[in-house]
């Protein structure tokens, strides 16, 4: 089955994970706005000059700039199945994202809720290592490498990311609860929303979302 999902949850909820697995099958697109953003950053285009200093601050991007980015790339793509990580993340972004799907008369398939408390996820932000090469992404404490620094499966470097400082994720928690939280009514009270308990192993929360995704719910 085809889908078109978005995966909502906390900063560290396990969505880049989760969403690098099922897009490791064939034709599943996986646009995650935090990695356009961070590759916009890195290759020092005008974009990425201006979301710099929020995303180095915890805070979000502004509206009309992910908004524009996101219109972009999902116009010129024809993917059978795709997953949007990290967007929307306020209200006007998930009107805005509703307007496009109707101008394209496509539709959501699912809204996945990945839910964690927050005391599990300061470990994990701060624990995390992502490789700049491949995107793999592993953790100190609970998916070490095999060598420090060194990705396992391209042999790639790792890097730690500027906005996983603890004063940094403090910011990003907060402006979850305040402008991304309330998505979860937005979604669920159009029906598209699916719950997922998110503080279990990768493993289990994997076979759950395959089950999730496996029947339309929106
Ligand atoms: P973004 O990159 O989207 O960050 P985020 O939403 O804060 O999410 P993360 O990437 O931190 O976490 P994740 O849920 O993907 O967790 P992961 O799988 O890596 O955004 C960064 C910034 O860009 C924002 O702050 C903002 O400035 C800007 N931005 C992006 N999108 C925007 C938008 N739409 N609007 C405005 N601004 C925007 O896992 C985390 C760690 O936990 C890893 O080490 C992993 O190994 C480990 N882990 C994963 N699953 C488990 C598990 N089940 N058990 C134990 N450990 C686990």
């Amino acid at each position: 089955m085809s889908f078109r999902s978005v995966f909502l949850g906390p900063p560290g909820a396990g969505k880049g994970t989760q969403a690098l697995t099922v897009a490791s099958g064939p034709g599943v697109l996986h646009l995650s706005t935090g990695d356009m953003l961070r590759a916009h950053v890195s290759k020092g285009t005008e974009l990425g000059a201006q979301a710099k200093g929020f995303m180095d601050a915890g805070q979000l991007v502004p509206d009309a700039l992910i908004i524009a980015m996101v219109e972009e790339r999902l116009g010129g793509e024809g993917a059978n199945s795709w997953i949007l990580d990290g967007f929307p993340r306020t209200i006007p972004q998930a009107e805005a994202l509703d307007q496009s799907l109707q101008a394209a008369n496509a539709s959501l398939t699912h809204v996945v809720y990945f839910r964690v408390p927050n005391e599990a996820l300061m470990q994990r932000l701060t624990g995390r290592r992502t490789c700049g090469d491949c995107g793999a992404i592993w953790n100190v404490h609970t998916k070490p490498t095999q060598t420090e620094g060194k990705c396992d499966a391209c042999g790639g470097s790792l890097t730690h990311r500027s906005d996983d400082r603890p004063e940094a994720v403090s910011q990003r928690l907060e402006a979850y609860d305040k402008q991304t939280k309330p998505l979860l009514d937005f979604y669920r009270s159009k029906g598209c929303l699916v719950e997922i308990d998110a503080d279990r192993s990768p493993q289990e929360v994997s076979q759950e979302l395959s089950d999730a995704l496996a029947k339309e719910v929106c």
